[in-house]
């Protein structure tokens, strides 16, 4: 399924305005704008605004299976899938520390979405410390298949390897007032070296994030 499907599938499913469209270098860009309703059905601090899942759902009806990291207690009536959370009150199917996904079978995934504490103060709610982006990505790198997607929403844009992610969509996340901005960003795993033509057909479906940027002199 390509993006432009992706996209039809996403304003069909949601009814919502077509929010999402692809730039001149490939990736996709957009913002959707939750309106005030940002209820969290679990009540849970820092839980997905009420609607993101569906929405992401709507983007990926060929998901097979979804892995949540982070989870929380995310709605898994609005996308079931298993959990991973390094808090064992949350009863995930795996309690693991993001940072070290090794006990966890990424390679049975073909959706992750990842929803980390977005700033020191959060994760002083969670009781954890700061989570370190770039080593999650690794730890994710390490275990997922080529091909899969990690949906990462943030405020920061995590560090990862070019020669590993894609960056195929960032959509801007906007609820209301006086409420946090977030971005969205879809990774797409690449294939490892050794695979040879996949890796470099996949790796020129779109551009390394920032590549066409730093073309320009920009920091
Ligand atoms: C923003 S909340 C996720 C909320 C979730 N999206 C929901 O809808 O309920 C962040 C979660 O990350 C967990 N967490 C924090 N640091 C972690 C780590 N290093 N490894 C695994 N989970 C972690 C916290 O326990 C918390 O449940």
């Amino acid at each position: 399924m390509d993006w432009p499907a992706r996209i039809e599938s996403y304003v069909r499913l949601t009814k919502f305005p077509r929010s999402l469209f692809i730039a001149e270098d490939g990736r996709v860009v957009g913002t959707w704008i939750m309106g005030n309703d940002y209820r969290v059905k679990s009540g849970y601090y820092g839980g997905y605004p009420a609607g993101y899942l569906r929405r992401v759902a709507a983007l990926f009806p060929d998901r097979r299976k979804v892995l949540h990291v982070f989870s929380g207690r995310v709605d898994l009536g609005a996308m079931p899938g298993d959990t991973v959370d390094c808090n064992p009150a949350v009863a995930p199917t795996w309690v693991a520390d993001a940072h070290d996904l090794s006990p966890v079978p990424l390679a049975e995934y073909d959706l992750i979405l990842a929803d980390p504490p977005y700033s020191v103060e959060d994760a002083e709610r969670y009781r954890t410390t700061m989570v370190k982006r770039n080593v999650v990505m690794r730890s994710l790198a390490a275990g997922i298949a080529a091909g899969a997607r990690v949906v990462w929403l943030d405020q920061v844009l995590p560090m990862y390897r070019r020669d590993e992610w894609v960056i195929e969509a960032v959509v801007g996340i906007v609820k209301s007032t006086n409420h946090r901005f977030r971005v969205m960003t879809i990774f797409r795993r690449l294939a490892r070296a050794g695979d040879g033509k996949v890796s470099r057909k996949q790796a020129s479906t779109a551009p390394a994030f920032g590549s066409m940027e730093a073309e320009r002199g920009m920091p």
